[in-house]
């Protein structure tokens, strides 16, 4: 008999036609986005493998209800919608997919970095809406090339921010939970230095590690103290690593120059008091938002579950 997969979304088809043509494969039905999770508690019992999207709940409970399930493919390289410790508990096999995710990740960080410097979506606003005013000391930014930036969480996303970032003038200090190595340090032209240096000595902070209980909060008030009055914080990861309430209160009082984010404490919702400061660049969780990317993460995920049923390389976190 064939093996069943669930797919929690109606992404693009066309990076999952070898998983439909093998297994025997449940998608929403069209004209639903996305299956809730009580719809999947329903019958999460019937199938072998599921592949969720980024933000949806496999926790304990729906663990237990999946009482053949195998392997949890996710479609994201964060997991933390994945009570990983309990799937390795039960012997649940848990993928995600780094690959697609690098590069469109770091594109997104880099513009952030340039949007919120240089100021570019506050003056097309007040353009267009016929409130700014043209002038030699106004609408003035900073210029990236020969500034700090400091990166949070060197792995892959990280490093690829690096290498753009070099290529703007940038000096690139990093904090990781392991140094890297001499020859990365080289390529990179990276420092490696205590979260203490990079607040406080950085121009730009970028935020690229995973969200994990000892990186929830790692911008808190108390390093955000440490930060110039210049700096900016760009956030690509996932909310939770910044105390947003207390980024707020920084940006309220111009304790630091801005901040651009694609990614919010609450989850999808960007509060109000974000939205009304004119020293944010805002975006809606853009990350791996291309046509690239989202086929990508589809065969991706779709491949995990394929070789890890019949042999072959996975992308296993657990
Ligand atoms: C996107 O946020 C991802 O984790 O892939």
């Amino acid at each position: 008999m064939k093996k069943k997969v669930l797919i929690t979304y109606n992404m693009f088809k066309k990076g999952y036609a070898e998983l439909m043509e093998k297994y025997d494969v449940t998608l929403p039905p069209e004209g639903i986005e996305s299956f809730t999770f009580d719809e999947v508690m329903a019958v999460i019992d019937l199938y072998d493998a599921i592949l969720p999207m980024y933000n949806f709940p496999i926790n304990k409970e729906l663990m237990d209800a999946g009482k053949k399930l195998q392997i949890v493919s996710n479609y994201a390289v964060g997991f933390d919608n994945i009570d990983v410790p309990y799937a390795t508990q039960k012997g649940i096999v848990v993928c995600n997919t780094p690959d697609p995710t690098t590069e469109p990740t770091a594109e997104i960080a880099m513009g952030l970095i340039y949007a919120v410097m240089r100021r570019m979506p506050d003056c097309d606003r007040r353009l267009r809406d016929k409130t700014l005013v043209w002038s030699l000391l106004g609408n003035l930014g900073r210029t990236l090339w020969g500034k700090t930036l400091g990166i949070i969480g060197m792995g892959r996303i990280g490093q690829s921010v690096a290498r753009r970032a070099l290529a703007a003038g940038m000096k690139i200090i990093y904090y990781n939970r392991h140094q890297l190595s001499p020859e990365l340090e080289e390529k990179f032209e990276a420092r490696y230095v205590t979260l203490d240096e990079l607040f406080s000595t950085a121009d730009v902070v970028s935020v690229n590690a995973p969200l994990t209980p000892e990186t929830h909060h790692i911008v808190n008030a108390e390093r955000l103290k440490l930060m110039k009055q210049s700096a900016y914080l760009i956030n690509t990861a996932r909310g939770p690593l910044v105390d947003e309430k207390a980024l707020i209160e920084t940006l309220q009082k111009g304790e630091i120059a801005g901040a651009g984010l694609d990614v919010y404490e609450p989850g999808e919702f960007v509060c109000d008091e974000l939205l009304k400061l004119e020293n944010t660049v805002l975006l809606p969780h853009l990350g791996t938002q291309t046509f690239d990317s989202r086929n990508e993460m589809a065969e991706f995920s779709a491949r995990n579950i394929i070789n890890f049923f019949e042999g072959g390389k996975i992308t296993r976190v657990n």
